[in-house]
């Protein structure tokens, strides 16, 4: 399904009945990182998960900022009516684009689930670093940065098969969609305040061998709240919601169940 979000057509999927749950994919990815915990929680939740702009089905424009992603969140809960303050599950990239939603739109945010991310900015060093890898993209494709980031994504027992999905999945990312995503991660603010001051509940679940937001940013933004829940999930990288499914979806539930 489709929605028109400020003229660009965002891609969705919306799955089940009961209390809404948006969930938001990481770079250069797409919704289908969702879709293990979507079939195990469509029988008691509303999950909503959209491609983000310029990934998966999504069409691209050119340029694009954290607000711009939140905001398409926005008019896609609009779009179906969704009133109801939402649980926002956001994994690396899409927990960058949660902390913007609820700087944004607080009130549609009951809880925030935060899955291999961090809360700090770019250092001004890898910031130019993501910059002149957009401007490499845009010239040789998105097989460049699709080949580095498997490399890195994974823990050391992902199956060849899992690999080999998601560098498909990430080799088919529009150019300008990687490019838009890179610039825009680069620009994004620090939300370590945004993250002291979340008064709603926040699960924080990192894969014990994420070597791209490991162990010590979760750690970090674990204390940084003043009420989090750290869940650290054994034998997965960065890609825990496909690494190691019912180990999330278990730890998903627990807190669901407390809220
Ligand atoms: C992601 O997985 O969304 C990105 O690797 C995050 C990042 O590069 O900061």
């Amino acid at each position: 399904m489709r929605v028109d979000a400020d003229g660009v057509e965002i891609d969705y999927e919306v799955d089940g009945e009961g209390e809404p749950i948006v969930f938001l994919h990481g770079f250069p990815l797409s919704g289908r990182l969702w879709d293990p915990a979507v079939q195990d929680l469509r029988g008691e939740f509303r999950c909503i998960v959209p491609d983000l702009r310029g990934h998966g089905r999504s069409e691209t424009s050119a340029r694009v900022d954290m607000a711009r992603y939140a905001d398409d969140v926005a008019a896609l809960l609009d779009s179906l009516g969704e009133t109801r303050p939402a649980v926002v599950v956001g994994h690396s990239m899409g927990g960058y684009v949660a902390f913007e939603f609820f700087r944004r739109h607080p009130q549609r945010v009951r809880a925030v689930v935060l899955v291999d991310t961090r809360a700090v900015p770019d250092s001004p060093e890898a910031a130019r670093v993501r910059r002149e890898t957009a401007a490499s993209v845009l010239r040789e494709g998105s097989a460049l940065v699709a080949g580095e980031m498997e490399r890195r994504l994974f823990g050391i027992s992902a199956s060849p098969e899992l690999r080999a999905r998601w560098r498909e999945i990430m080799a088919s990312t529009p150019p300008a969609g990687v490019a838009a995503a890179l610039r825009a991660m680069a620009d994004r603010p620090d939300s370590m305040s945004t993250l002291a001051a979340l008064d709603r509940p926040v699960l924080i679940v990192v894969g014990a061998e994420d070597s791209i937001t490991p162990l010590g940013e979760a750690q970090r933004m674990y204390r940084a709240h003043p009420s989090a829940t750290l869940e650290v999930i054994s034998g997965a990288g960065h890609m825990t919601p496909v690494e190691r499914p019912t180990a999330f979806v278990a730890a998903l539930r627990r807190f669901l169940s407390r809220l």
